[in-house]
């Protein structure tokens, strides 16, 4: 009889097309049997987990996160390292991360960054990980080389419609569409329309306006719905695929909708700073409010939240991905408050660092939520990154043979409601933008290539340093292009 590694008994299992009562048997890091429950009685294994009254599903998969990245704003560089960053993923029940690989405008090579952040990951993660390039410079050394990324198993690349430092003419955004398109590659578009932002900060500074709130006026949804539209409009136009990343606006997701519907290869990402945070969130006492400024910024309220929800439930949003992006609120050197300077007194929106913590976070706000049928919140979570970013069924499914056993599992029964703390977190910010929310979920148990990596009554994060693999990816079978073949040849 075949001993196995571990077993999962008991268990609801909950994948992204199937709910039911299997057991779950672990060999060699690997998936090996799915079967209906009692069918393994008496099978030996080194570790058994009874997860009687638990909901047992793949680890989850957050595509969009921001670890060791140099500063591109400013002093400020992340706060999270991939060791602190990537403890705070399998904390929060998420097994592998897609981080970015960013290359500075100063800098011709994406392969040179690529080798910086691989230096930067390695013998350092908790959890599994893969990279996104950052494409700031879009000259010919740097689209030379996507051939080479796809050969170092990058399917990804994000680009910036805004941002002095990183944003790409529409030119330069064609060049990198027509040559992902050769080569196969998803793109990521940050899509806001960076003059109607320099131009509203204009006014803002003109007017002495300079409160963290100021950041949600200087970025109206207008410019989000924009740049949404003129990247479905390039994306139809060169006929690739595109991903809309961190959607904060329904207006902007009914043009990512309506595309779909035409058939356009449109795919969508939201966050929970979408579905949780408002306007209100920066408009804090003192300069507290900087805390939450990221772009685009929350939104007005409830109304918005509802549009952003809904867009998860009728699958105009692909992933629900955390965006990420830790800076530390009270340092006086690289700090959200560094802006408060004698010319500044008050502080100024305008310097503060974009970007929020929430990748420990993200599950359990969106379980808590109790919003998304339950197969819904595998798809958002898990399996759509996989298969969108090319790690399915090694990620984000449960198939014996196929998937590597990465599991999460929830005792929703047993666990009492708790309020969240930051100093309940691993990351290493000094506050969550969700400080003082009620949460109903936890994930009980983080299981990585079939190690218990979280068990958070007996050790909490009992992981190592060093665990996390580098993941190679491949999108070459993407259902995306309406046409057939991706036929380069007409240009
Ligand atoms: O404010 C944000 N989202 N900061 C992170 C960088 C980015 O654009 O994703
Ligand atoms: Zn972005
Ligand atoms: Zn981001």
């Amino acid at each position: 009889m075949a001993e196995y590694d571990l077993l999962v008994l008991n268990g609801l299992v909950v994948t992204d097309s199937e709910t039911g009562e299997f057991d779950i048997a672990v060999k060699d890091g690997k998936i090996a049997k799915v079967v209906p429950r009692g069918s393994l009685a008496g099978e030996k294994s080194k570790k058994t987990i009874d997860a009687q009254g638990g909901m047992v599903m793949p680890g989850g998969v957050d595509a969009h996160v921001h670890l060791d990245e140099p500063p591109l704003f400013g002093k400020s560089a992340t706060a999270d390292n991939y060791e602190t960053g990537t403890r705070s993923a399998i904390a929060g029940g998420t097994t592998t991360v897609i981080t970015f690989a960013p290359q500075h405008k100063s800098e011709p090579s994406l392969l040179a960054c690529l080798e910086a952040t691989h230096a930067r990951a390695k013998d350092n993660c908790y959890s599994d990980y893969s990279f996104h390039l950052i494409c700031s410079n879009a000259g010919p050394k740097a689209i030379s080389e996507f051939a080479a990324l796809r050969e170092a198993g990058i399917s990804s690349l994000k680009i910036y419609m805004t941002y002095e430092a990183l944003q790409l003419q529409d030119s330069e955004i064609l060049d990198v569409l027509f040559e992902a398109r050769k080569q196969k590659i998803v793109t990521m578009v940050h899509a806001e329309n960076g003059a109607i932002i320099d131009w509203t900060i204009k006014r803002l500074e003109e007017k002495k306006l300079f409160a963290p709130k100021y950041h949600a006026t200087s970025h109206p949804p207008v410019a989000e719905i924009e740049a949404t539209y003129r990247a479905i409009s390039f994306s139809g136009f060169i006929d690739v695929p595109i991903l809309i990343v961190h959607v904060s606006s329904p207006a902007a997701a009914k043009h990512i909708s309506d595309a779909q519907k035409k058939g356009l290869p449109v795919y969508a990402e939201t966050c929970p700073q979408y579905l949780f945070l408002t306007r209100k969130d920066l408009d804090q006492p003192g300069f507290e409010g900087a805390k939450c400024v990221c772009s685009p910024p929350p939104r007005e309220g409830e109304q918005d939240h509802e549009g952003i929800w809904r867009g998860l439930e009728d699958g105009t949003f692909t992933v629900l991905s955390s965006d990420h992006c830790p800076f530390i609120y009270d340092d006086p050197e690289k700090g959200k408050k560094i802006v408060i300077t004698p010319e500044y007194p008050n502080g100024h929106f305008r310097y503060i660092p974009n970007g929020c913590p929430g990748v420990e976070t993200r599950l359990s706000l969106a379980l808590s939520a109790n919003r998304l049928k339950l197969q819904k919140f595998v798809e958002v979570t898990s399996t759509n990154a996989a298969k969108l970013y090319g790690l399915y069924p090694k990620k984000g499914a449960l198939i014996p043979g196929e998937s590597d056993a990465d599991l999460t599992i929830w005792y929703p029964e047993g666990m009492k409601e708790f309020v969240l703390k930051n100093e309940m977190l691993h990351h290493n910010v000094d506050y969550t933008p969700y400080e003082g929310r009620t949460m109903k979920q936890w994930p009980r148990y983080t299981v990585l290539r079939g190690e218990v990596v979280w068990d958070k009554d007996n050790g909490g994060l009992v992981g190592k340093k060093g665990y996390g693999q580098f993941l190679k990816r491949d999108v070459s079978t993407l259902a995306g292009s309406k046409k057939a073949e991706w036929n380069v040849e007409d240009f």
